[in-house]
């Protein structure tokens, strides 16, 4: 059977980011007992059903795991252990705001087992933290980065860059302090708005204005040229490491390979005998919770993936990757052939621009192609 990787979803945060939309809720009071009992048991229903996987890495992403109780991550990963088959050295990554309570908590995390965190910092310049409305400060981001640094094996850290009135100069000093402070990884997200957030609420009345495409091609550009040049390559849209430092958790899903998803809003790809399953739980956190204490679990939907579906999303997620697809992994994942899931003139255009190159191995987009993924998608998908 295909090896497993686990998400966990905590889905509290101390406030709410306004360009946020990802499942995270502020609350005043955490019942931590109440969601550590729901999580372990709709991962002990999950395992049931999934039979004992090889187990190739799990991650906890939120919301904020970092105020997650060390012995809460800890039960967890003993409980995954005994119901998977780890593999040799288990990637295990939390991610972690940088405010002093969180990284007080890093010693507890990492003897619970967590061997790679990826730190929140987004950026590191005072005034923009406040625009971003972090609780953090830059030099508390840069103490965290330290302390994580000393206490686990391996350390990644996110920027959110492409931010209003940034421009090119500024963002490259930005980008070099924090690749002095880089260990193997870095995620360089460019700020988008998303529907629902403040920051779409102010990006309407015209307060919030992003670098139109031009600016924000030369701002990624740039990127990668700085990154590159402290060793750190381009192996996904957002992500930057040194050669073997890749998240093999988020290899999984750009590779649209077998995830399981616990916890509020978490989603799932499981592939059984004869089918390939989308699994989504409840979001909101205390409906979740009261479901999986009635039931075992707080599954929302579960809905078998047809090939054509599959297809989609597998060029979706794999041409977010610089290694790009693997045609036969493609066709052994989806049931559609690489050729059937193409429009064959549209690929060929996309190749003569320089977007695209197809060869033996498969398909891969160009950095340039990259750029335009969303486009090039729309194109080319038969
Ligand atoms: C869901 S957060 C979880 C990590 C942690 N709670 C934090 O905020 O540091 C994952 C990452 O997504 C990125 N992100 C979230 N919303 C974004 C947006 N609208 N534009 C760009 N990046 C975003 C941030 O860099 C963030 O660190
Ligand atoms: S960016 Fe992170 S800390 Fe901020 S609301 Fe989203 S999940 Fe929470």
């Amino acid at each position: 059977m295909d090896k497993l990787a686990l998400y966990i979803h905590w889905p509290f945060c101390r406030a709410k980011c306004p360009y946020c939309d990802f499942n995270s809720h502020v609350r005043d009071r955490i019942d931590q007992g109440r969601f550590a009992a729901a999580l372990r048991r709709e991962l002990a229903h999950e395992a049931a059903r999934l039979g004992r996987r090889r187990l190739s890495s799990i991650f906890f992403g939120g919301g904020t795991p970092s105020l997650m109780e060390p012995a809460t991550v800890a039960a967890l990963i003993d409980d995954a252990s005994r119901w998977f088959d780890p593999v040799a050295g288990m990637e295990i990554t939390l991610e972690a705001n940088p405010t002093s309570i969180e990284a007080g908590r890093f010693a507890g995390f990492r003897a619970a087992g967590v061997n790679r965190v990826s730190v929140g910092v987004q950026s590191l310049d005072p005034a923009m933290l406040t625009f971003l409305g972090r609780e953090h400060s830059a030099d508390q981001a840069v103490a965290a980065l330290e302390l994580a640094r000393r206490i686990f094996p391996r350390l990644s850290f996110d920027l959110i860059y492409a931010r209003p009135a940034q421009t090119e100069a500024a963002w490259r000093a930005e980008l070099r302090a924090a690749l002095a402070l880089a260990a193997d990884h870095l995620s360089l997200y460019q700020l988008t708005i998303e529907p629902g957030t403040r920051f779409a609420t102010l990006a309407a009345r015209g307060e919030i204005v992003l670098p139109d495409g031009e600016a924000a091609a030369a701002l990624y550009e740039a990127t990668g040229e700085e990154a590159a040049r402290h060793g750190l390559a381009a192996y996904e849209i957002s992500n930057y490491a040194r050669p073997g430092a890749e998240s093999r958790h988020n290899l999984t899903y750009w590779r649209y390979q077998d995830y399981a998803g616990i916890g509020p809003g978490a989603h799932g790809r499981i592939g059984l005998a004869d089918r390939l399953l989308a699994t989504r739980r409840h979001r909101a956190p205390e409906e979740w919770a009261a479901r999986v204490e009635r039931a075992g679990h707080g599954t929302a939907e579960e809905t078998p993936v047809p090939p054509a579906d599959r297809a989609r999303e597998a060029l979706l997620m794999g041409l977010r990757l610089t290694e790009g697809i693997d045609a036969t992994a493609f066709a052994a994942r989806t049931g559609v052939t690489l050729d059937d899931a193409l429009d064959a003139p549209m690929v060929a255009a996309s190749v003569a621009e320089g977007y695209l190159v197809r060869d033996a191995r498969g398909l891969r987009a160009t950095a340039a192609g990259r750029l335009r993924l969303d486009a090039l998608l729309g194109a080319i998908v038969a």
